[in-house]
């Protein structure tokens, strides 16, 4: 299995921090905000990891790539070469793609086409600045995947009425009888006003998808915001194929913000 971390946005609501500092690469604690989406990929049995990222980003390659500078300064202190040597082990398995025009979510998604659209399995995306406390979904998600022969899962989380234009919502089908957290989905919607949003499951920072939603986003028209929108590929996809959706049960961070991202700080104190 493959992943994909969409890591080239401009972040610019956290500027003036994000002038120097991507947010992928805020610090969590001792690690980089996308040092911890890495692992939680890895954690759920994805053997390679394409980060989508930015020329004008460049610490965000520079912290996965070897340093044995680094490692020989740390040579008498065993616990944090011990912690260099797994970075360079996870760096191994990151492969590297560029976006150079900020063009949205989906744009971004896109520049990976070229790597990931001849994927078997499905392809797990997790956004660059989302971070999961509690128990990460991506495990979960691919179990869900693998009980419906490999179909596609978003992971869900529920917003109050007054937040739903800020997301894409999804019209659940039906629910699993023996998983109430496990939904089959009819329909989803990007950024509606909530007099006619199908629910209040928004989709959260996680996503495994079948590749064809590689080729949809290709002839994807712009959408909400003149972008074009992984939302509307999904939906797409849903009409030749069955997707479905996990509300998981740990809590979503949005680290693209100053106090989404204090509150992260807490959560993983
Ligand atoms: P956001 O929409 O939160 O990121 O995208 P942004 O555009 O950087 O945010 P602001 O509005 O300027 O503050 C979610 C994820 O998708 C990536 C971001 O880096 C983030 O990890 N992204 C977004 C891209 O890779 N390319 C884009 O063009 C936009």
């Amino acid at each position: 299995m493959k992943a994909l971390i969409p890591a080239a946005g401009y972040g610019t609501r956290f500027l003036p921090a994000t002038k120097t500092v991507p947010k992928e690469m805020l610090p969590i604690g001792a690690k980089p905000a996308i040092q911890l989406i890495v692992e939680e990929a890895l954690a759920a049995g994805v053997e390679e990891v394409v980060i989508v990222t930015s020329p004008d980003k460049p610490s965000i390659q520079a912290h996965f790539a070897a340093a044995p500078v680094w490692r020989a300064r740390c040579a008498k202190k065993p616990e944090i070469d011990a912690e260099l040597a797994h970075l360079e082990e996870i760096g191994r398995r990151i492969r590297w793609v560029y976006q150079t025009e900020q063009k949205g979510l989906g744009h971004a998604v896109l520049q990976a086409a070229e790597v990931l659209q001849a994927e078997k399995e499905p392809v797990l995306v997790l956004l660059g600045d989302a971070l999961v406390s509690g128990e990460a979904p991506s495990a979960a998600m691919t179990e869900i995947s693998r009980a419906h022969g490999g179909a596609s899962v978003v992971g869900l989380e529920e917003v109050p009425l007054e937040r739903v234009s800020r997301y894409g919502i999804v019209r659940p089908a039906e629910q699993r009888a023996d998983d109430e957290r496990v939904y089959r989905l009819a329909d989803l919607v990007e950024k509606p006003a909530p007099e006619v949003a199908p629910s209040r499951l928004a989709i959260a920072g996680r996503y495994l998808l079948d590749p064809a939603v590689f080729g949809l986003l290709a002839s994807q028209t712009p959408g909400v915001g003149g972008e074009i929108q992984l939302t509307d590929a999904i939906r797409r996809l849903l009409a030749a194929k069955e997707v479905y959706g996990y509300r998981y049960p740990g809590t979503r961070h949005d680290i693209g913000n100053p106090a989404g991202y204090l509150k992260a700080l807490q959560a993983f104190s």
